[in-house]
């Protein structure tokens, strides 16, 4: 059966892009909705364009009370049915509330090669330690930030000169691969971690 996924993000979204351009033909699963936190995503404004489903919940007016906004995203998705929620440039911490209600079926994608670098400015971070190899992380979300069982990793090469733009440009270019590979897995039921390159 066809898996139908929401994509969160808050937005550009070319994460979104690159995994609604991959679920065609004989993939186990379909976009059915994106979602955005931000009214002015440009993710958003793509998605309207393509004639995709898409959803909004501004946090700010939920100030302070996560679990109103929280209550609010899950009643938008109701109607449509989702199986799986893949954020993409999400940048809401949600509750383990949230969390749990989609325990297993929810997954994200980080700029970092966890454990390392969780949370924000990753690649700053990780030129300022003098690491030689940065890249990104897919995995399923658990109550813990950027935590939870490692479903992808792609590695690239930090370079003499690099900025935190450049280095995150090249990062990006892998994440618009892994992620694509690591939801078609997922969505067959496929757990098994994938290593790039
Ligand atoms: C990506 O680097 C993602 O890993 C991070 O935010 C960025 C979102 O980019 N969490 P985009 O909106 O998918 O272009």
């Amino acid at each position: 059966m066809t898996r139908r996924v929401a994509i969160f993000l808050s937005g550009g979204g070319s994460n979104m892009r690159a995994l609604v351009a991959s679920m065609t033909g004989d993939h186990p699963a379909r976009p059915a909705l994106v979602f955005s936190n931000e009214p002015a995503a440009g993710g958003i404004a793509w998605a309207r364009a393509q004639g995709l489903a898409t959803e909004v919940v501004d946090h700010r007016p939920y100030r302070g009370d996560r679990a109103a906004f929280e209550a609010e995203i899950a009643a938008r998705l109701a109607p449509h049915m989702i199986d799986l929620i893949c954020l993409a440039g999400f940048m809401r911490v949600l509750t383990p509330w949230f969390v749990g209600l989609w325990a297993g079926r929810m997954i994200n994608i980080h700029p970092s090669l966890l454990p390392k670098y969780r949370g924000l400015d990753t690649h700053a971070r990780a030129i300022a330690a003098g690491e030689t190899e940065a890249g990104c992380t897919v995995h399923e979300v658990t109550p813990a930030l950027d935590d939870g069982p490692i479903l992808g990793q792609a590695r690239v090469p930090v370079l003499p000169g690099d900025t935190p733009g450049t280095l995150a440009a090249r990062v990006l270019e892998q994440e618009h691969i892994l992620y694509p590979m690591v939801l078609r897995r997922f969505a067959a039921g496929d757990r098994r971690p994938v290593f790039l390159p």
